[in-house]
């Protein structure tokens, strides 16, 4: 299996020491080969707020030369891994910033056949509230199932993994490469047939770019992704949200 492991950290100090855990034991398990991508490398410049992704297409984002490659690794991976330490209680900027320049995809969501697992290490507080907000992007971007590793590590640098850890890091890592390799994909939520039917109803009016990508999917003319089998029930939740939500758009 292929595994992209984005790394938005900005040094290889105590979460990138669960990554090597968790890059172990998920070779134990089976052959992986690992893409590694360390955004503080990247000349990634913060997102200009100019909105052309979202209006005139991904291409046209002033820092496409930069995002959209790595964009082309999220599809190739079978899997992807992110990891942010926790800053403030949250993620860290170098994150942020890359997931600004991927917010296309909230409009136009695509990695509905993919599984990913998310990394973040703290000395005390906000490693959970971090790893939930980024599984909720990744959810928003169509993400299959994305698996959370966040952690409390008494340690400023050079952490060493054990006890606890240890055994929680290779747990997830075992049931992540599990998950992945099983290719199962799980039918959505309620919530996330929710949010697809109500990008599916804006995007009938949305910029070209929305449009035309809702268009070439045929997603617009699905209550899910076709990737994803859904039953009768579900797939009919989906076309009454849809049709309520097209009715109550603004004109
Ligand atoms: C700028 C900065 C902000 C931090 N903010 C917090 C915080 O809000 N809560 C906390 O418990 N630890 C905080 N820490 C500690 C780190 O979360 C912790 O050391 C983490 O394991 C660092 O991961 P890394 O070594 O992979 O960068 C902060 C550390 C730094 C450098």
């Amino acid at each position: 299996m292929k595994c992209l492991i984005i790394d938005g950290c900005p040094k290889k100090s105590n979460t990138w020491s669960i990554v090597k855990i968790v890059k172990e034991q998920m070779q134990n398990c089976g052959e992986v080969e690992f893409v590694e991508i360390e955004l503080k490398k990247l000349d990634l410049p913060f997102c200009a707020g100019c909105s052309a992704c979202f209006i005139k297409g991904e291409d046209k984002c002033p820092h496409a030369s930069v995002i959209q490659p790595i964009a082309k690794k999220f599809e190739e991976a079978d899997c992807v891994i992110i990891t942010s330490s926790t800053y403030s209680l949250g993620l860290t900027a170098l994150c942020k910033n890359f997931i600004d320049h991927m917010s296309y995809n909230f409009h136009r969501p695509r990695f509905f056949t993919k599984k990913a697992l998310i990394i973040s290490t703290t000395a005390g507080a906000g490693a959970d509230t971090v790893v939930k907000y980024i599984r909720d992007i990744f959810k928003h971007w169509g993400f299959n199932k994305v698996h959370t590793l966040g952690l409390t590590v008494y340690s400023s640098s050079g952490y060493v993994p054990k006890g606890r850890v240890l055994e929680k890091s290779n747990k997830i890592a075992t049931e992540f490469y599990n998950d992945v390799k099983n290719k199962k994909l799980y039918s959505p939520t309620l919530k996330r047939l929710m949010y697809f039917n109500a990008w599916r109803a804006i995007n009938e009016k949305g910029s070209q770019a929305d449009c035309q990508y809702w268009i070439d999917t045929k997603f617009n003319e699905n209550s899910f992704s076709p990737d994803v089998k859904i039953g009768f029930l579900k797939k009919s939740i989906g076309n009454i949200l849809f049709k309520i939500i097209k009715k109550n758009m603004p004109k």
